[in-house]
């Protein structure tokens, strides 16, 4: 893989284009250019526009309210996002059409139509309200990719209350901080997920996770049964199975929430050890979804729409619950690993479902890659229309990959850029009218300002690099970070007052298309998943063997980026192997499998300036064998030759 400096070079000698497909321009949602001028001459127009699409209670009259870094939006409407995602289909011509289409892991599967989804909804909605959450309480869901999770994430949206989804690969320890920060006061788990035919034991890290929690109620699906047996708790533990059977079956009635009230929380991780709990609106966050499904999906009532995602990220909440299901749209939602029971497991769901649009991360074309063609070819995909990419930037090999062998040379692809913070894709091409590169997301979305600024916060010219920023605000940005609203203001508008900083390196190219170079600040992205440094380091030091330790992303083949660990250790303790995978093993219990280093490095000192900052850029150099730059402000030299000689023995 690549360095920043590396992308950039082959970025720049990329000259492959590729225009819209006729065939496919001509079927497209938009298909005329006029949009993008439209919302360029007065974005709240466009935005007050495309919330008509929503169905609102009370409908707004107010568009923008921006008090930066605080904006309202549609703040004097009322909505509910179940309503939206679910009933207003239910209730319509789409009752009897397939909202969810279920893969399992083992092969079993589930079709929920909107009417039975609005079916579970309601009930999960009783049996909420009988557990005692109201409007305004949060509850974590800590579930596998089964179809009570997005009922569950529907049935708080239906009652008012926040949801707060962790991913299910986080540790009990990793699920306990979450559950604290929101205050949580319900904890919606299974008994065990499916992965690669083993079960993870979700119920066993919830049991650890809930104590000296606030969590009253846990709420537990069945889903592996007596594969994964962990201890009940009467009084606390309930049972979804029975719960639902013995609600009632009466249509549960909307809460009617405010534009601006609260609609999930999802936490990231940002430059400190503490993850950050980004708060959603309910309307502006809706209205960014449904929106780009129909833009930068090109979503049709026929439409077989695959995300491959875990709604355990930003990613599953916008493209596999409320953007499509606000669209009236047929998702295929799948349980498992995409090499389980064999590595065309992808291509053969497409093939059993006639998927017309398919959602991916580049590390899983990447993996596809390395896998062979073979697999994709196994199977009739000749459905598939359209394509994908989100979450870390994407190599113009992988891109041409994707598009012979899984777009058959006939599929746009869009790259999409965004984060949990932006709610929704922000850079990323129309389909029908814009000309793609491989690597570059492209332009703003309509009604989205993105630019690329240099130090000073100026513009920088066509043909030059810098920060990626967003200059305006829009619907479903983020609206603050639970209970830390400092920290919010100084994060995303500290640099540039008004302006948002997202965090990544871009370069404007000479026809203004923003090629996105990676996070510049402690953050990486391994397999598209974001990861502190800071998180692993505390991980590290809280073990009693470690002094120090500084963690730093190196480029990897298929993950995009690996973790790399330099360790220094505490007076007489040996650095053995053995020592090694206890803190790989450490580490995973602190945060969960997805921060597990993938290399630790033992050394007698870290690189330090002469005021003590860990020089990581040097680390990243050593790791990746690229020759040193200046050194010269190194307050001990002798530090890097000794770890240049550690790290050549590890090769
Ligand atoms: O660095 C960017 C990268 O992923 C970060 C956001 O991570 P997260 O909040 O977990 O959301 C991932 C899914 C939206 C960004 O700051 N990123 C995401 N999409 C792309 C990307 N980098 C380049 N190209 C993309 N399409």
């Amino acid at each position: 893989m690549m360095t920043q400096a590396d992308r950039l070079d082959t970025l720049l000698t990329e000259e492959r284009r590729f225009a819209p497909p006729e065939s496919f321009r001509n079927q497209a949602n938009y298909r005329d250019p006029e949009v993008y001028e439209r919302a360029a001459r007065d974005p709240e127009a466009y935005w007050a526009e495309e919330a008509k699409n929503l169905d609102w209670f009370r409908p707004f009259t107010k568009i923008l309210d921006w008090n930066p870094p605080h904006a309202r939006w549609f703040y004097d409407g009322t909505l509910n996002a179940a309503y939206n995602t679910v009933d207003r289909h239910r209730f319509g011509p789409r009752k009897n059409k397939a909202a969810i289409i279920w893969e399992g892991e083992p092969g079993d599967s589930r079709v929920l139509t909107y009417d039975m989804l609005g079916r579970e909804v309601d009930r999960a909605a009783h049996v909420l309200k009988s557990l005692g959450v109201q409007k305004g309480d949060r509850v974590t869901i800590y579930l596998p990719m089964v179809p009570e999770l997005p009922i569950a994430m529907l049935a708080c949206a239906k009652i008012g209350a926040i949801h707060s989804v962790v991913f299910g690969g986080f540790s009990a320890r990793a699920l306990h901080e979450r559950i604290l920060d929101a205050d949580a006061k319900v904890l919606i788990t299974a008994d065990g997920g499916w992965r690669r035919g083993n079960v993870v034991p979700l119920k066993r890290n919830a049991d650890e996770a809930v104590q000296g929690t606030p969590v009253e109620k846990v709420l537990v699906v069945e889903r592996v049964g007596a594969a994964a047996a962990a201890p009940w708790t009467p009084g606390r533990d309930v049972s979804w199975r029975e719960a639902m059977a013995a609600a009632p079956a009466t249509p549960f009635p909307c809460e009617e929430m405010n534009a601006e009230d609260i609609l999930f929380l999802l936490y990231t991780s940002g430059t400190t050890g503490k993850p950050k709990g980004i708060v959603h609106s309910t309307g502006g966050y809706l209205v960014g979804a449904n929106t780009s499904l129909r833009t930068v999906f090109d979503i049709k009532d026929d439409d077989v729409y695959f995300c491959t995602a875990d709604i355990g990220w930003i990613t599953g909440h916008t493209y596999i619950v409320y953007g499509p299901l606000s669209c009236g749209a047929t998702v295929v939602m799948y349980e498992g690993a995409p090499d389980w029971p064999d590595r065309d497991r992808y291509w053969q769901i497409v093939e059993k479902y006639g998927v017309t649009i398919f959602y991916t991360a580049p590390t899983s074309i990447r993996t596809f890659m390395k896998w062979g063609p073979e697999y994709v070819q196994r199977h009739r995909i000749d459905t598939l229309r359209l394509l994908g990419s989100v979450g870390e930037p994407i190599n113009p090999e992988a891109w041409m990959w994707y598009h012979e062998h899984v777009g058959q040379g006939r599929c746009p692809i869009v790259d999409t850029w965004w984060q949990t913070e932006t709610g929704c894709a922000m850079i990323a091409p129309l389909p029908g009218l814009v000309t793609t590169k491989p690597g570059s997301a492209t332009r703003p979305v309509p009604g989205i300002s993105a630019d690329v600024f240099d130090e000073e916060g100026q513009s920088v010219p066509a043909g030059s690099g810098g920060y990626l920023v967003i200059t305006r605000p829009w619907p479903s940005m983020l609206r603050t970070i639970w209970r830390d609203d400092e920290r919010f203001a100084r994060t995303y508008f500290g640099k540039f007052p008004g302006i948002y900083l997202p965090g990544d390196g871009a370069h404007k190219d000479e026809d203004n298309y923003i090629w996105i170079l990676g996070r510049i600040d402690d953050v990486i992205n391994v397999s598209g998943h974001r990861i502190g440094t800071m998180e692993v380091e505390s991980a590290l030091v809280d073990h009693h063997a470690v002094a120090e330790a500084a963690v730093i992303g190196r480029s990897h083949e298929v993950k995009g980026q690996a973790i790399t660990a330099f360790v220094t250790l505490k007076e007489g303790i040996a650095a053995t192997d053995e020592l090694m995978n206890e803190l790989k093993r450490h580490v995973v219990e602190k945060i969960g499998a997805l921060a597990r280093p993938e290399e630790i490095i033992f050394i007698a000192d870290l690189p330090k300036t002469r005021s003590g900052k860990i020089m990581r850029r040097l680390l990243r150099d050593i790791a990746e064998g690229r020759v040193l730059g200046d050194t010269s402000t190194l307050a001990d030299p002798s530090v890097v030759e000794s770890l240049k000689e550690m790290y050549k023995d590890k090769e």
